[in-house]
Formats: structure tokens, sequence, C-alpha cells
């Protein structure tokens, strides 16, 4: 027989916070400060199985999703403040980069299977695109934020070097960094109706 208290306990569990999908595209912001704090592994996982879930043509499956250790972090970040400020060593802005590369709980480094030919190559740029998409969505559903970077880092030799990616084969598609928020971002978007055309 339930007794009050039980009653009680009943009705106060704390479900998890759930978001509907629009609420989970619509918040999603790229954050550029995040907290130390890790994210669990099993929601790193499932976000994996968002993004695999993405539209690919002709079953390219063109995507390879790099989960890049502490170990490799150190090595890219190396590469990075070289890149940027090998000519000029500022101590500051390595303290402020060190903040950037250490802090988000993961990086992804998400790469695509080249494809000779230029439509197919095209459909798969678009396929991981949609599955970095879905990943960060996923993950805003958790009130967790990511950063999608490119750049000269995305390009360096040394860079696919470290992360072991033959760039014969694969391209690099962004690094992907994870974690909770520092600093949310609210920036608001232009209404869509400035981009619709009726016809
Ligand atoms: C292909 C691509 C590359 C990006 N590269 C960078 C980058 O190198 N550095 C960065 O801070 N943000 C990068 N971003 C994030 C965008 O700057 C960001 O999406 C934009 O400012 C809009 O903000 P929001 O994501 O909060 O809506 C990139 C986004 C995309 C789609």
């Amino acid at each position: 027989m339930l007794k009050c208290n039980d009653l009680i306990n009943l009705f106060s569990v704390k479900r998890p916070r759930t978001m509907n999908t629009l609420d989970s595209i619509t918040q999603r912001r790229t954050i550029h400060l995040f907290k130390s704090e890790k994210v669990p592994n099993s929601i790193i996982k499932k976000s994996l199985i968002a993004a695999n879930s993405a539209p690919c043509h002709k079953s390219t499956y063109p995507w390879r999703f790099n989960i890049i250790s502490r170990k490799t972090r150190e090595l890219l970040f190396e590469e990075y403040y070289k890149i940027k400020y090998e000519n000029k060593p500022n101590n500051q802005k390595k303290i402020d980069i060190e903040k950037k590369y250490f802090n988000p709980s993961d990086l992804i480094v998400v790469s695509q299977i080249i494809n000779e030919g230029k439509i197919r190559r095209k459909e798969d740029y678009a396929a991981c695109c949609c599955a970095i998409q879905n990943l960060m969505v996923y993950l805003r559903s958790e009130n967790i934020y990511s950063k999608w970077t490119t750049g000269k880092t995305t390009d360096s030799e040394k860079v696919y070097s470290i992360v072991k990616i033959d760039c014969k084969i694969e391209e690099i598609i962004g690094f992907v960094w994870i974690g909770y928020a520092e600093k949310p971002n609210d920036m608001a978007r232009p209404s869509v109706e400035l981009f619709t055309r009726y016809k």
C-alpha cells in the first residue's frame, strides 16, 4: 500500500528535460566559451548515432568521426598556436588558445571520404554537413553546445598527420568542439521572411 510520502515522491520525480525538435534547432548556437565539465560518453555516443542518421545519396556514408584524445588535442593545440603566432609569440593569446583547446569536453574531427566524381563529392559534402548538424542539434536537445571550426588548421598537412588522416583519401570537413556553455550565445537570426520567395 502506498503511503502519502511515496505518492509525493512518485509525482516529484525529476524527469529529464527534453526539447522539441524545433526548439533544439532554433536554440542551437555556436559557443566560443566552454566550461571544462565533461559531457557523459553516453551522450556523445548518441550524438554520433544522430550524425550517422543524416541523409546521404547512393548510400556512400561519406562521413568519418575522428574522436580526438587529450594527447592528440595537445598536438593540435601546439600546431594551431604555431600556425597563428609563429612569428609573433604572444603569451596572453597562448593562454586564450589553451582555454579554447582544452575547455571543451570533446573534440570530434569530421572528415569526408573523397569521391573522385565531382557531383558525388558535392553530394557527399552536403551529407557530411547534415551529419554535423544532426550531431549539434541532438546535443542542444541535451543542453550541450558545440562549435564547428574550419580554416587554416583544417587545411594543414601537419594537422592531417596529427589526426592520422590521409589527405588523398579523406578531407577534413571541420573540427566539432563540444561542451557545456560558459556563456550562452543568444544571437538573434533575421526573419526567415527575408529569405523566402513566393513564386
Ligand atoms: C562550414 C562552417 C565553418 C565554420 N567555421 C567556423 C570557424 O572556423 N570559427 C568559428 O568561430 N565559427 C565557425 N563556424 C560557426 C559560424 O561562425 C556560426 O555558425 C555563425 O556565426 C552563426 O552562429 P550560430 O551557429 O550560433 O547560429 C562555422 C560554421 C560553418 C557552417
